[in-house]
């Protein structure tokens, strides 16, 4: 067994997470708390089984569960590792290994599978809100495949500027538009709809953002941790709420956000 308590040493592993060690960092940070807990953990994507042994070995009490597309023939003389064979994102068999395997929720979800933003997408959302429990870890790896041309949705980076950048007469404009829409103006609902609506054209294209790939899904996952100021009860899209997220942290290509 490569793993000593805490520490996370995947190099014994057939498993290319040995060559992250900021990945590796990052999971020894956020899994150590969990170490003597009974977790149940989900990993989509797992190729040879490498990381699955890696997590067997790291969760000394854990079931620990891995989807692929391929098949898969594992030795694991402790039982504790499942595997069923599936597309990502197929969430009837998501419904099934979380109810034979997980009925009360994971406790750690990975998603190292087909890095394409809209097959991540269908089952990011399907297990967060059925299947990880409350304070539960979902993580994703290598978003960064969402600037890559020869991945299936990735586009290279094109460095643009800006269609319009700072200039003192837009800015004053917008302020204005700002005081006529915090005052009585802008409390008329015709006049208020105008006001916010010159807002976003003078404010349009002045950061060129990628949304292509992973990265794109990423950044809508930046939305959904402003759900409390989008859904403001006095300037935002009712009704109100909070995020689901209560955190999330990003570091090159890996994601961990953990459920509130
Ligand atoms: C990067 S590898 C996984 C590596 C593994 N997690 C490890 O750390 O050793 C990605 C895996 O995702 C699988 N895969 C790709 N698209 C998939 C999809 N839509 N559904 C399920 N598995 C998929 C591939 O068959 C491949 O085995």
């Amino acid at each position: 067994m490569a793993s000593t308590k805490g520490a996370l040493d995947a190099s014994k592993y057939d498993t290319d997470k040995a060559a992250h060690t900021h990945y590796l960092r990052n999971y020894e940070e956020y899994f150590r708390p969990l170490l003597e807990r009974d977790v149940r953990l989900l990993e989509l994507g797992v190729l040879k089984g490498g990381s699955l042994l890696l997590w067997r070995d790291y969760f000394e009490r854990g079931l620990i569960v891995g989807l692929d597309l391929n098949p898969l023939e594992i030795d694991d003389p402790t039982g504790r590792i499942r595997f069923y064979q599936g597309g990502q994102q197929d969430t009837a068999l998501l419904d099934r290994l979380a109810r034979e395997c997980a009925p009360e929720g994971f406790d750690v979800i990975i998603d190292d599978c087909s890095h394409v933003g809209d097959l991540a997408r269908v089952s990011f959302w399907h297990l967060f809100e059925h299947h990880l429990k409350p304070g539960g870890l979902y993580v994703i790896e290598d978003w960064g495949t969402g600037y890559w041309d020869f991945w299936p949705d990735g586009v290279r980076y094109r460095r643009r500027r800006p269609r319009v950048t700072h200039s003192p007469a837009r800015h004053r404009l917008s302020r204005a538009a700002t005081r006529l829409y915090n005052g009585p103006l802008g409390r008329l609902p015709l006049a208020g709809r105008l006001l916010s609506a010159s807002k976003r054209a003078l404010q349009r294209g002045l950061y060129a953002t990628h949304d292509y790939g992973m990265v794109g899904f990423i950044k809508e996952l930046i939305d959904e941790l402003g759900a409390a100021d989008i859904t403001h009860p006095q300037f935002g899209n009712a009704p109100p709420r909070a995020s689901r997220f209560r955190e999330m942290r990003l570091s090159q290509s890996h994601i961990f956000i953990t459920k509130a």
